[in-house]
Formats: C-alpha cells, sequence, structure tokens
C-alpha cells in the first residue's frame, strides 16, 4: 500500500513519469524493444507518490507490477508513448525513465512473416521520436524540471553531459549499465547526477533509495 501524503512535499504538484521498455512491432509476433524491467522509473513514481504528488505514470510493456495511486497510462510503441506524454502534459515536473526503442520497423508486416528458403527479411527502419527532446525543446508548456536517464556501456559521464545538452533537459541521470556491474535488470543502481551546476555521484543502492533520492531533489527545486 502506498500512502500519499496530503502534506508531502510534493502535495499538489503533477509528475509526469515514462517507463518500462518500447515494443516496436515487426509483425503481429515480433517486436523490436530495449532491455528495460521498469522497476527503476517505476520506484520513482512510489516515491513520487508518497511525497503527495499527482502521478501520471507512462509505461511500456513493463516486467514488474505498476505502481498504485497513479493515473496509469499502458503504452506499447515510442508513437503511443509521445502522444500519452503530450495529453498528460502539463505537468510540474517529467522524469524520462523508459528505455524507448530508437527505431521502429518502417512497415509492419499485418500477417506473420514466414520463413523462405535461403531469404533473409529485410527490415527498413525509422527513426522513432526523440520524447525527451520533444519535451525539453517546447517553447510553451515545457515542464519546469525535466529530468532524463542515460544508461551507458563506456564513457559514462561524456556521453551523459553531451546527452543533458543535446536534447536541452535540466538534469540527466547518467549510470553505468556495462556487464559485470550487474545494475542491467537488477534491484540496485549507481547513479551520478547531471546538471548545469554539476555532478554528484550517489552511491549504489536499491533502485527504491535512488528513487527517493531523486525525488527528494525534485521536492528541493519545485520547493
Ligand atoms: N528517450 C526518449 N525518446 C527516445 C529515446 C530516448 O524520451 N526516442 C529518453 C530516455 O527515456 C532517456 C533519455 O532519452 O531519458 C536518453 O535515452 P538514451 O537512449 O540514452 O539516448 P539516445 O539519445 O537514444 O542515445 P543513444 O544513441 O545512446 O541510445
Ligand atoms: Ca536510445
Amino acid at each position: 500500500i502506498t500512502a500519499r501524503l496530503a502534506d508531502g512535499p510534493l502535495a499538489g504538484r503533477h509528475l509526469l513519469i515514462t517507463s518500462g521498455p518500447t515494443h516496436e512491432p515487426i509483425d503481429p509476433v515480433r517486436y523490436i524493444a530495449n532491455r528495460s524491467s521498469g522497476a527503476q522509473g517505476t520506484a520513482i513514481a512510489r516515491a513520487a507518490v508518497r511525497a503527495g504528488a499527482q502521478v501520471t505514470f507512462v509505461t511500456g510493456p513493463a516486467d514488474v507490477p505498476p505502481p498504485e495511486g497513479v493515473t496509469l497510462v499502458r503504452v506499447e510503441t515510442a508513437r503511443q508513448m509521445l502522444d500519452a506524454v503530450e495529453a498528460a502534459l502539463p505537468a510540474d515536473a517529467a522524469v524520462f525513465a523508459a528505455a524507448v526503442a530508437d527505431w521502429r520497423v518502417l512497415s509492419e508486416a499485418g500477417r506473420k512473416m514466414k520463413k523462405q528458403d535461403g531469404a533473409l527479411p529485410q527490415l527498413e527502419l525509422a527513426e522513432n521520436p526523440d520524447i525527451l527532446a520533444t519535451v525539453s525543446q517546447k517553447t510553451e508548456g515545457r515542464p519546469g524540471l525535466v529530468v532524463g536517464f542515460a544508461a551507458e556501456t563506456h564513457d559514462v559521464l561524456d556521453n551523459a553531459r553531451a546527452k543533458r545538452l543535446r536534447k536541452g533537459c535540466d538534469w540527466i541521470v547518467a549510470n553505468d549499465v556495462s556487464e559485470g556491474t550487474g545494475i542491467m535488470g537488477g534491484t540496485e543502481n549507481a547513479v551520478t547526477l547531471v546538471t548545469s551546476e554539476g555532478e554528484e555521484s550517489w552511491p549504489r543502492a536499491s533502485k527504491d533509495v535512488v528513487a527517493e533520492q531523486l525525488i527528494d531533489r525534485i521536492a528541493e527545486v519545485l520547493a
């Protein structure tokens, strides 16, 4: 049971959170996706609800059950996620924790593709809209605080800094998901918060604790 704090630090605030992977259909039985359990985004939503926020939670097909006490919007594809995000605005803050598939198949087959002797299917890809960049670069109705994630396997901080500037978001939560860290698919996370003012590395902790720290920092700047 998640209790909403009527007098919590985020009472009266609307937070928009994306979470989970997106699935981009190839045909009725196949899809392209990123690896994402949805655990970190779900933990952030739970922490936001506990802090008293009204939360719109836009999620792709995740492994973990959705949080309680949110306005839940289930989507499949990146384009559906963008539509749901646009429909959920305005928001005081937005956290983009989803692992959005960068590409979709240009023309989804209406029927299951069948193997044909020796002939390989050729998939033509199209780039998906960048939801975080779209919202960050809005001239009207931009949330006061926009937070993105950068899951990287190498040059983590350089990539995260560049991503923050390129997309125009306020903060990036950067983490190293290279093999050996055990972060991907695990219950813990180790992140660095990258802002215009500097960088803070938080000690490795459960995804719940990381979520609480992030929500505390968001509550501070919205206060
Ligand atoms: N993101 C998004 N829409 C996309 C792709 C990414 O909203 N189409 C968001 C993610 O939710 C995340 C941030 O952008 O908050 C960074 O995602 P990431 O995949 O690391 O960035 P990309 O720009 O796609 O770069 P890369 O080539 O490293 O995948
Ligand atoms: Ca990507």
